[in-house]
This record gives structure tokens, C-alpha cells and sequence, in this order.
């Protein structure tokens, strides 16, 4: 099995560049099925998240091919297959954002349920709920979610949690339905008003996106587009932890800074120097890092995703810091690697409490989700010796050339096949 090995002690320095943003990819191949003619979606990382999704739509009738390094072109079917099997969801969670799109071209969707998740439960309700309102009858089934419609009809739909894949979900069956839908309490993602421009693109008309109420008027049919996607908040948030984590100095391109805002305000916080321009951020660190407290929320909370690789930073943080996790319940597993680099962390249901020591050690380590693995090579970042991360199929899932990308700033760190 591979592991990346990541030598300690270096400062990162220098420019790195930030690929497509792996959710919005993932939502756009998946809307892709509800055009009547080819999707091209540039600025697509070439991540294996990204390739299952391609196989998934592939198995499904659609064709793909890239078209360019970034550049992936879907030739959605008139009508696609429905069935997506537990092997490709085991794969690829997200395959539950297939439900809308499936529900609105062919009025059937089974798919297969994801078993236990590494960071939560992750139910389903608020999708059934949503796809239920308008028109869609759900039922579980040996194991799948199985919906079908007779035509669905747009519905006001308020979600007790703004989730990011019911929003997306609601929002792509809504764009057929007969009539209005109304999404109160929607996620407000970046990600969310990403689908929305491709669908608007599309031909769709959705109005809204990334306030806390969405508005969609259904329409007849959707074409086929040219779109790209937006870059990656968070592997540009990635990138700027390790900076400031380190005392470096780096210049990280292709972003948007506002969706940025909450790593932005906590890094500065901590007393690391963040400059945004017009799609770069600067890091510059050469001052002691503070303390910070941080929440997870939805957007324009402080993102999830970006929790671990802080937890990272703010072990080798002098002083007291403390992160409450609102938003999976079950995403702390991080700190029992960090732990074994010689951090001092304790958890408490969802809060970590985290002391501040000078520096942590090499160790073996494993990755227990994406963004943990993320979170270990940080730390590696700031550990005396070498540390061993195993489990790099996680990081693969949703990093595109990290090694390199880390090796261009500085960082000593390699795979080991
Ligand atoms: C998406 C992202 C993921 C990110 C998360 C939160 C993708 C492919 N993944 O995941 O990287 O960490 O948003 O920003 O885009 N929930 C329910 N019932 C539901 C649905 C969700 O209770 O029907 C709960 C979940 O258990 C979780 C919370 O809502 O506690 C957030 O989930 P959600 O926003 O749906 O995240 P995902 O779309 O799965």
C-alpha cells in the first residue's frame, strides 16, 4: 500500500496554483445528465473522486471524455440507465447527488445506500423530505433508496439543516418540475451557486443561490453548455494553513478570495499576515502564531473541511485553542494521530481542546478521512524527523498532485508505492 512520507522542519515559499473545486465538480458531472447535449466542464481536477463520478455516468449511458487536461465533455443520454450498485457508492458517497437529476430525466433513481461513514452518520432525511415535496415517492429497499416520480411539481421546501447535498439535490429536480419551487433554509455554498450558474447556463432559472432562500421556475428542457467550475476553497485553504503553520511565505493562485473569508479572518487571527487579491492569497508568517478558538458551521461559517489541517496547525500553536465541530458529528479522529506525533489534544464529544507545544514528532500515521490526510502532511510539515501517512487513497480522493504541489513550495515529502 502507498504512503506518502513528508521530512519535517521546512518552511514553505513560493507560488502554488489551485485546481477545480472537487464538490462542484462532482455536482456539475452529475448535472451534466440533465442536458439534452454535451457538457463541457473545464477546470475539472483529475482527482479519483472525479474519475468514479465520470464511471458512475458512464455506467449510466452517458459518454465522457477529456477533452484537454482539465476540460471533461459529458454526453448525457436521453435516457439513462437509473441503477447506481453499492460497489460504485461504497466509492463515492456523493453518489447520492445523482437522485435529482435521475428523478427529473427518467422519474426513477435507486440508488444504493453508503454504509457507515468515517465522519458521521450522514442521513438522508432532508433529501426525501425535499425530492418527497416535489412529487417523488422514496422508499428504502434492500439496501437502496429507491425513488421514482410521475412528473414532479415544484413545492416550497423548508430544510430543517441548509445541507449542502439536499439543497443540491432539490435544486437540480426542481429545474424540470411543472411550476415554482421554493428552497427556505438552503445551503449557501459556494458550491450551490456554482450548480446554479451551470444550470442558469444550461438554460435553467434559478434565483437565489447562496442566500438562504432559493427560487426555481421550472423550465422544459435543458442544452448542453460550456462552463468552469470554481477553484477549490478548500485545497486553497490547505495550502494557506500549511503556509501560515509553517512561518512561510506563499502565494496561492487560481482563488476566490471571498469564498476564502473564513480561513482568511482565523489565520489572521492566529497572527499570520493574509493578503487577498484579485484570484491570489498571500500568506506571509513570520511572527509567533496565536491561540484561536474556531466553530464549524455551514457557509459562511467556518468550513468543516478545513477543521483537521487547523487542528494540525494549532497543535504546535503556543496556548490554549479550542475547535467545536457542528457539523459531523464524528470528525475528530484526526487528533488521535496528532496525539501519537506528541500532540496534546483532548476530546469531548465535539470539542477538542487543544495545548500548544513546541513541535511535534515524526511518527507512522494514518489517514482516516480526506481532509485528515491533509491535516497529517501538515503536520509532517512541522515535525522533527519523517512521518509515514498511510491511507493515501483518502487523500487521492480529493487532492490533485499534492505531493508535487507541496514539493513546489519547499516541502520535503514523497510517495512511497
Ligand atoms: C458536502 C460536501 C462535504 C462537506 C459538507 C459540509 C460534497 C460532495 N461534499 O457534503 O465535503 O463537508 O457538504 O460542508 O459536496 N444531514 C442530515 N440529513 C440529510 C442530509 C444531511 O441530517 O438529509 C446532516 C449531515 O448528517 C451532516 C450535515 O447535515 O451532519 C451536513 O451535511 P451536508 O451539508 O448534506 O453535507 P454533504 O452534502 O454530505
Amino acid at each position: 500500500m502507498a504512503t506518502i512520507v513528508v521530512e519535517g522542519g521546512t518552511r514553505l515559499e513560493g507560488k502554488v496554483r489551485v485546481s477545480g473545486a472537487k464538490n462542484a465538480a462532482l455536482i456539475a458531472i452529475s448535472a451534466a445528465l440533465l442536458a439534452n447535449g454535451p457538457v463541457y466542464l473545464e477546470n475539472v481536477p483529475r482527482i479519483s473522486d472525479v474519475l468514479v463520478m465520470l464511471s458512475i455516468v458512464h455506467d449510466l449511458g452517458a459518454g465522457t471524455e477529456w477533452e484537454s487536461e482539465d476540460c471533461v465533455v459529458i454526453y448525457p443520454p436521453d435516457s439513462p440507465d437509473f441503477e447506481t450498485p453499492y460497489e460504485k457508492v461504497k466509492q463515492l458517497r456523493a453518489s447520492n447527488i445523482l437522485l435529482g437529476p435521475l428523478l427529473a430525466k427518467v422519474g426513477k433513481a435507486h440508488i444504493a445506500l453508503p454504509g457507515g461513514c468515517n465522519i458521521g452518520s450522514r442521513p438522508m432525511d432532508l433529501h426525501i423530505k425535499g425530492l418527497g415535496s416535489l412529487g417523488a415517492e422514496i422508499s428504502l429497499q434492500q439496501g437502496f433508496i429507491k425513488a421514482k416520480a410521475n412528473g414532479l411539481k415544484g413545492a416550497r421546501i423548508y430544510l430543517d439543516f441548509p445541507s449542502v447535498g439536499a439543497t443540491e439535490n432539490i435544486m437540480m429536480a426542481a429545474v424540470v418540475a411543472k411550476g415554482q419551487t421554493i428552497i427556505e433554509n438552503a445551503a449557501k455554498e459556494p458550491e450551490i451557486v456554482d450548480l446554479a450558474n451551470l444550470l442558469n447556463a444550461m438554460g435553467a432559472r434559478v434565483r437565489g443561490a447562496g442566500t438562504d432562500v432559493i427560487k426555481v421556475e421550472g423550465v422544459a428542457a435543458l442544452s448542453g453548455v460550456r462552463y468552469a467550475i470554481i477553484p477549490d476553497r478548500i485545497e486553497a485553504g490547505t495550502f494557506m494553513v500549511a503556509a501560515a503553520a509553517t512561518g512561510g511565505d506563499v502565494l496561492v493562485e487560481n482563488v476566490i478570495p471571498t469564498h476564502l473569508e473564513p480561513v482568511t479572518a482565523k489565520l489572521r487571527e492566529a497572527n499570520a499576515e493574509v493578503i487577498e487579491q484579485d484570484d491570489t492569497i498571500w500568506v506571509k508568517s513570520n511572527k509567533a502564531l496565536r491561540p484561536i478558538d474556531i466553530k464549524t458551521l455551514p457557509y459562511p461559517g467556518f468550513p468543516t473541511d478545513m477543521q483537521s489541517q487547523m487542528m494540525a496547525m494549532l497543535a504546535v500553536t503556543p496556548g490554549t485553542s479550542i475547535i467545536v465541530e457542528n457539523v459531523f458529528e464524528n470528525r475528530m479522529q484526526v487528533a488521535d494521530e496528532l496525539k501519537r506525533m506528541g500532540a496534546k489534544i483532548k476530546i469531548q464529544g465535539r470539542t477538542a481542546v487543544i495545548e500548544g507545544i513546541p513541535r511535534l514528532e515524526g511518527a507512522q500515521v494514518r489517514a482516516s478521512d480526506l481532509r485528515a490526510g491533509a491535516a497529517l502532511i501538515v503536520a509532517g510539515l512541522l515535525a522533527d524527523g519523517a512521518t509515514e501517512i498511510d491511507n493515501v487513497h483518502y487523500i487521492d480522493r480529493g487532492y490533485e498532485n499534492l505531493e508535487q504541489k507541496f514539493r513546489g513550495i519547499g516541502a520535503r515529502i514523497s510517495r512511497n508505492e
